[in-house]
């Protein structure tokens, strides 16, 4: 899980950087003399940061952006009934959420291109809930599309929260179709849009309907082929998560360290 892998890079990064520190201080001849016997670095006690991970890590900083009609009806969690009507930003300017970002040191911006309301950012091809039967740039346009150039623009990485949930779906509470649409739209996402930093989502409303089952492996193994970078980020991982709980308590020493082994997506308690 992230948290032990980022917990022992710390110890890692930490030797790179006494040695540097001696070298400048003239102990470099006697480091590498042949005289003084080296002693090699330990092995990692916990599994070691992916690439990817690493990165994540590095970046410190996200932005995440939950846009959508909810921003219209000043609510957390749409109903999936709202008429796309109310959609129309007619100001909006994404370039300028990427120029925010970026002056303010932010890594990588994660936009929900679908919320629990069901409703698309992008012209979907399995709905027409979208931002295509919205009045916003009479119907053509596409924010997905307008913060992925945004932040390439600005040197920033992009990512998307496809929320498994889907209140507006008709087909939501059916498995194996469901799944399938969410695989489908996950596709058109991964590969319309460039290079995705990060796939986040959750396992809400944790208690799904009877008979709907997410399923998570074919999921995070679509995501893992279509875009290998990508790093899945959710409660329970696998690739990374967030601090603590989602309410934000975390160990006071060890801030990433996380025990995988009892969670599990969209049953994880605030602690
Ligand atoms: C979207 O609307 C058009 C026009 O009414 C219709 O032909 C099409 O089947 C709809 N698509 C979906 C995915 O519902
Ligand atoms: C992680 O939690 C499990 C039980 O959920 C426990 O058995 C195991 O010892 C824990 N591992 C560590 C390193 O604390």
């Amino acid at each position: 899980m992230a948290g032990p892998k980022i917990f022992t890079l710390h110890l890692h990064l930490l030797l790179p950087v006494l040695l540097l520190s001696s070298s400048t201080a003239n102990i470099t001849p006697k480091l590498s003399s042949k005289n003084i016997p080296r002693t090699p670095p330990p092995l990692p006690i916990l599994p070691l940061p992916s690439a990817s991970q690493l990165a994540w890590q590095q970046g410190e900083m996200a932005m995440f952006l939950h846009f959508g009609p909810n921003t219209f009806t000043d609510s957390e969690c749409g109903s999936g009934h709202a008429d796309p009507s109310i959609f129309f930003p007619k100001n909006l300017d994404s370039r300028q959420w990427a120029a925010v970002a970026a002056a303010t040191g932010f890594s990588r911006v994660v936009l929900t291109a679908k919320h629990h309301d069901g409703f698309c950012l992008w012209p979907s091809s399995y709905t027409n809930y979208s931002v295509r039967s919205s009045p916003w740039s009479s119907g053509e346009g596409d924010i997905v599309a307008d913060l992925a150039a945004a932040a390439h623009e600005f040197g920033l990485g992009f990512g998307i929260y496809l929320s498994p949930w889907d209140r507006h779906e008709p087909c939501y509470g059916k498995s194996l179709e469901y799944n399938e649409y969410y695989l489908g739209q996950m596709t058109e996402l991964l590969t319309s849009y460039g290079d995705i930093q990060e796939v986040f989502l959750d396992g809400a409303p944790g208690k799904v309907e009877k008979d709907m089952v997410y399923l998570f492996d074919s999921w995070f193994e679509l995501i893992h082929q279509l875009q290998p970078k990508a790093v899945i980020f959710s409660e329970a991982g696998p690739d990374v998560r967030w601090i603590g709980d989602e309410a934000a308590v975390s160990g006071t020493t060890c801030w990433s360290l996380f025990n995988k082994s009892s969670a599990s997506i969209g049953n994880t308690e605030t602690e």
